[in-house]
């Protein structure tokens, strides 16, 4: 399962590309707006930090502009996945892209049909927003089960990045369902490490060390 950081904030991602657990990065006009940062700019620098891709979203609503919109974005590097939103727009503007061999995320997916109509049109990466589909009284995890299912009864590529992750159990969720990648919050993938046995057992560790009166370095 390939881990995505949610976040426009380049520390975080510099400190998460050190661990070797990120895979690509995703961002949103939101993210971009907390960032405090210029859209190309911030793009950019996340594109030099990470291999694989980051996702850029466009603005537009129709399909013409955001063809405009996605060929300024594309040019910032060749790992920049266009982000387009679901809708009829979104997905024609999916198929042109992709047809052209460019990388495209189909963002703010809430149902199964949805998603269906993403890997038709040729997405490389459906997002359901987990997280807001519990807000309102769904469960994230039937949504990404649906989709793993739909998916596999047709072979289609299309992968599913769980995104609006907002805890250790949407990633463990997710992860048995088989969903090809989740992007969370950088401090939600660096939470994956904690266990309190793990630190009640350094904790024991250590202390016996100690006793022993002998260094390593
Ligand atoms: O990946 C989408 C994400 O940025 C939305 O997350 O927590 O605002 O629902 P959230």
């Amino acid at each position: 399962m390939k881990f995505f950081a949610d976040t426009a904030e380049i520390d975080a991602i510099r400190e998460l590309a050190a661990t070797g657990l990120l895979d690509g990065v995703t961002t949103n006009p939101s993210l971009i707006h907390k960032s405090g940062r210029d859209f190309m700019e911030v793009t950019k620098e996340i594109c030099d930090i990470v291999d694989g891709p980051v996702s850029a979203e466009v603005v537009a609503l129709d399909h013409d502009t955001m063809m405009r919109e996605a060929e300024v974005l594309r040019k910032i590097a060749d790992n920049v996945c266009i982000k387009v939103p679901l809708t009829i727009d979104g997905l024609k503007t999916c198929k042109a892209l992709t047809e052209d061999g460019t990388m495209v995320n189909v963002t703010l997916c809430f149902s199964a049909n949805q998603a269906l109509l993403a890997a038709k049109a040729g997405a490389t990466f459906i997002s359901p927003f987990v997280g807001r589909h519990d807000d309102n009284g769904f469960d994230g995890m039937d949504l990404i089960r649906d989709i793993r299912l739909i998916y596999d009864n047709y072979a289609f590529e299309t992968e599913i990045l769980v995104a609006s992750v907002r805890h250790a159990g949407h990633v463990l969720g997710s992860a048995r369902i088989g969903a090809d990648v989740a992007t969370m919050p950088p401090k939600v993938i660096l939470s994956l490490a904690n266990h309190v046995l793990t630190d009640k057992g350094i904790e024991g560790f250590l202390a016996d060390w100690e006793k022993t009166g002998q260094s390593i370095v």
